[in-house]
């Protein structure tokens, strides 16, 4: 069986899953206060239609799967989920992205299941802060999250900040001194301004160049560095002389990523999405509800998955919330 290469020439061996639309934040830059328009549960896949799909993604090529929301952990019985991922042979990586509020609780038990590693969210280390761009007091510590993540054993750690003019740039240094101590990596991403909400604007961006500008200003010039052994994605990495972790710039604003996507999306309610923006989507439930194989539609996804994103000619027209296309 020929693997996944889209009509770019692209291989596509990692699949991003949304488990559930929903989430126990309400960040300022992802959802409205009062939440979104839920899936009902009835449209969104069971594990077993979740395990089913990545069975028959594995031999045309899926080697990564990364877990996502809304947030995950709030679904109950996720390690259930990791325990039958992980018994799909041809996969060799499963990570999950999460908010970080459950990780204390459920870390080992993920772990246990099968997960190997974590990308944590996590936009201020002030709890005042935290409350204030989550929007929901949950005693979320970002540190302490991180930590569990490490004692359990998951490999390598990665923290994501959204950087926001005005909200937290300027934690961007102490953010950057945390990779001193641990051997944590953390990625400071450019605020996409695509969406609703009133933050979601040119002017609480802060590219890139800033953002490493600052650090450097506090810790002198960064040494060049190849970031984290798996998973590297869009970030560029560098380290601060001396120590442990490492830095890294997700840079949607001012970069495209496009040429080298290496990813599709599997929505909540199953549909294949083979790009963050616009409508590129192809149903899987359905089939997957009446016991057809899925590879026909996986290869017409494929076929019609874009050669570059519309985002920053586009802007406002029609983009649904990260939270809901899996992030
Ligand atoms: N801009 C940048 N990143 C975003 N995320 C969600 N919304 C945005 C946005 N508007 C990403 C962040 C966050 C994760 C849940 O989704 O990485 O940590
Ligand atoms: Fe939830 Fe993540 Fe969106 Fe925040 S950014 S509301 S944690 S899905």
């Amino acid at each position: 069986m020929s693997g996944l290469i889209d009509q770019f020439g692209r291989t596509i061996q990692y699949l991003r899953i949304s488990v559930t639309d929903r989430c126990n934040f309400r960040c300022r830059y992802c959802m409205p206060l009062e939440g979104l328009p839920w899936l009902p549960k009835s449209d969104i896949l069971s594990y077993e239609e979740i395990a089913d799909v990545v069975r028959q993604l594995a031999p045309l090529g899926l080697r990564r799967v990364r877990l996502t929301g809304g947030e995950p952990t709030i679904r109950p019985q996720l390690s259930r989920l990791i325990a039958m991922i992980r018994a799909v042979d041809e996969v060799e990586d499963i990570a999950l992205s999460t908010n970080g509020v459950k990780l204390p609780a459920l870390a080992g038990e993920l772990a246990t299941a099968g997960l190997d590693r974590v990308n944590i969210s996590a936009d201020s280390l002030r709890s005042d802060r935290i409350v204030a761009i989550a929007r929901r007091d949950l005693g979320f510590d970002p540190v302490r999250a991180a930590l569990a993540a490490q004692a359990a054993g998951l490999d390598p750690i990665k923290l994501n900040v959204v950087v926001m003019r005005g909200t937290n740039d300027d934690e961007v240094v102490d953010f950057a001194r945390l990779t001193i101590e641990h051997p944590w990596h953390v990625r400071f991403i450019e605020l996409m301004p695509v969406g609703e909400m009133e933050i979601l604007t040119d002017e609480h961006v802060v590219p890139s160049d800033e953002i490493l500008a600052r650090i450097r200003a506090e810790f002198g010039a960064l040494e060049p560095n190849a970031g984290p052994a798996r998973g590297n994605g869009p970030a560029a990495y560098a380290r601060i002389t001396g120590a442990r972790g490492s830095i890294g710039v997700i840079t949607p604003m001012t970069h495209t990523y496009c040429g080298s996507c290496n990813r599709v999306r599997l929505t909540a309610d199953g549909r294949l999405r083979t790009c963050l923006f616009g409508d590129h989507e192809v149903d899987l439930r359905t089939p997957l509800r009446a016991g057809m194989p899925l590879e026909p539609f996986v290869r017409q996804a494929m076929a019609e998955k874009p050669e570059a994103h519309a985002l920053l000619s586009r802007r406002n027209g029609g983009l649904r919330a990260l939270s809901q296309v899996g992030g």
